[in-house]
């Protein structure tokens, strides 16, 4: 029996925080908006003790009571124990993902060699052109329970919102008026830059507009007095992986996601 009391007021939030497990989840409004049904999140899971199988009923109810169709969760991937019990209660493993940083240092090894500007209005249908296609490998594309299509809509509505964010910037990259990439970014108080969604149009892809854009973007970061600049990408995505890698970016420890899907 858990031996403080569970605050599961509405199963879109809640926490257990018990001797053997803490987790905590609430819900994803745009995932949510996105599905026409709840999708929820685990934000933090730590088990303690043997029981938590027990003691994780009360968020196993949470999903059937809250309805939702979607569930995720994101693990440091040595937490075992915790994967392993996601996987008791039907999660699935999705993805391996990396969370790669460069430090931007005083000198400035990366040139920039494409035009950056904010995105307007007049940007949008070629950078949602972008988003609808680009994209393959994140986990909406991936899990093979899910549409697809949804994935691609998913990441234009994250360009559409971005215009209007009070602090995530979109920017279009340009080779003499074209858009070939965009990046959207946000400059945190730490003095990181962190890289939320990037890509090349993929009529551009292969021709060297990835390593200038991304070269483009750090030089741009730098120049507006950021740190480090940070992001994540999924262990599969091996293209950018390579360019990451070539352009110096440490890899830190992955993180593991898991899925949890409505049965049908
Ligand atoms: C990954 C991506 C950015 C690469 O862009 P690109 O324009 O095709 O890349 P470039 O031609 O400039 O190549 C740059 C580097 O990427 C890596 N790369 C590109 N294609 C590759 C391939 N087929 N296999 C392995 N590495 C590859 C290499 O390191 C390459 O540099 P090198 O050839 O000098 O070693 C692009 O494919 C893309 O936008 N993909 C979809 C969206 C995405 O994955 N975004 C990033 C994560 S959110």
């Amino acid at each position: 029996m858990p031996d403080k009391p569970l605050d599961t007021t509405t199963p879109l939030n809640g926490r257990i925080d018990t001797d053997n497990l803490e987790l905590a989840w609430a819900e994803a409004p745009w995932d949510s908006k996105l599905f026409g049904a709840p999708v929820l999140q685990i934000q933090t899971m730590a088990l303690h003790g043997s029981e938590a199988r027990t003691d994780i009923g009360p968020f196993v109810d949470a999903l059937q009571r809250s309805g939702a169709c979607l569930a995720s969760c994101r693990l440091s991937h040595d937490r075992l124990n915790e994967s392993f019990l996601l996987e008791d209660i039907g999660f699935r493993f999705i993805e391996m993902a990396y969370q790669p940083e460069l430090a931007l240092s005083a000198e400035a090894p990366h040139p920039a060699t494409l035009e950056v500007h904010a995105a307007t209005e007049a940007d949008l249908p070629a950078i949602l052109d972008i988003a609808g296609s680009a994209f393959g490998n994140e986990r909406f594309h991936m899990d093979p329970r899910l549409s697809s299509k949804l994935g691609d809509i998913r990441y234009q509505n994250w360009v559409r919102s971005s215009l209007a964010h009070p602090s995530q910037r979109l920017h279009a990259i340009s080779d003499g008026g074209r858009i070939v990439a965009f990046f959207i970014t946000e400059e945190q108080a730490d003095g990181t830059c962190y890289w939320h969604l990037t890509a090349v149009a993929p009529a551009a892809q292969g021709q060297g507009y990835g390593r200038r854009s991304w070269e483009t973007m750090i030089a741009h970061a730098r120049q507006r007095g950021s740190q480090r600049i940070q992001t994540c990408i999924v262990a599969r995505n091996h293209r950018v992986l390579n360019l990451y890698a070539r352009l110096g970016f440490h890899f830190p420890p992955p993180l593991t996601t898991f899925h949890w899907v409505r049965p049908r």
